[in-house]
C-alpha cells in the first residue's frame, strides 16, 4: 500500500519484533517460574514467585502481546500482506494466544488455590509456546509460496448458492 505511513514500515517492523520478542520470551519464562510453585517451598518464596509471575503477566507479557498483535495488524495493511503464508501465520498466532490464556489461567489458579495448586509440568507450556513460535518464524522469514496447493473444487469455485438474507449492495 502506498500511503503517508509507508516510510514508517521499518519502524513498525522494529516495534513488532521488539514486542513479539517480549511476548514470546514471557511465554517461555513464565511457565518455568510457575513450575516452581511447589507447595513444598516456603511461604515467603511462594509469595515472592506469586507476585513476580502476576506482575510479569499483567504488566509485561500481556501488554507486549497486545502491542505485537496491533503492530502486526497495521503491518498487514502497510505491506499488503494478504497472502496464504500470512493466513497460516495467523492460525499459529491463534495457537500462541491460546497458550497465553493457558499460562494466565495457571497464574490465576496458583493465586486462588494457594496451598492446593499443583504446578503444571515444566515442559508442557514452554513446548506449547515454542511450536507455534518456530512455525511463525519459519513462515514469516521464508514466506513460502503456496500457489501450487490445489484446493477442492467446492472451496475454489462459486457454488451458485444463495445467502439466507439480503446482502447490502454497494
Ligand atoms: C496477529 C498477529 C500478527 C500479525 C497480524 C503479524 C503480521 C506481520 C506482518 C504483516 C509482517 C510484515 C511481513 C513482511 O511483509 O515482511 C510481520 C513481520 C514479522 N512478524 Fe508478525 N504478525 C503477528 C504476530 C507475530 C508473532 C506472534 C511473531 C513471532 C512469534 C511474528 C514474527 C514476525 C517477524 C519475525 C517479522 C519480521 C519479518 C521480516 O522483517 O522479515 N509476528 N508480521
Amino acid at each position: 500500500m502506498i500511503g503517508p505511513l509507508t516510510p514508517l514500515v521499518p519502524h513498525f517492523v522494529a516495534f513488532h519484533v521488539l514486542t513479539l520478542a517480549l511476548w514470546c520470551a514471557g511465554l517461555i519464562a513464565l511457565p518455568l517460574m510457575l513450575s516452581r510453585h511447589d507447595p513444598a517451598i516456603s511461604q515467603a518464596d511462594y509469595a515472592r514467585i506469586r507476585r513476580y509471575t502476576h506482575f510479569a503477566y499483567t504488566l509485561g507479557v500481556t501488554p507486549a502481546a497486545v502491542l505485537a498483535v496491533a503492530s502486526g495488524t497495521v503491518l498487514v495493511f502497510l505491506r499488503d500482506a494478504f497472502t496464504p503464508w500470512m493466513f497460516l501465520k495467523l492460525v499459529f498466532v491463534g495457537a500462541l494466544v491460546l497458550t497465553h490464556g493457558w499460562v494466565g489461567h495457571t497464574v490465576t489458579s496458583m493465586e486462588e488455590t494457594q496451598g492446593l495448586h499443583q504446578p503444571p509440568h515444566p515442559v508442557l507450556q514452554p513446548v506449547a509456546a515454542f511450536i507455534p513460535i518456530l512455525a511463525i518464524l519459519f513462515l514469516v522469514l521464508d514466506k513460502p509460496d503456496f500457489s501450487e496447493l490445489r484446493f477442492p473444487h467446492w472451496l475454489s469455485q462459486p457454488q451458485g448458492g444463495q445467502l439466507p438474507f439480503l446482502a447490502p449492495s454497494r
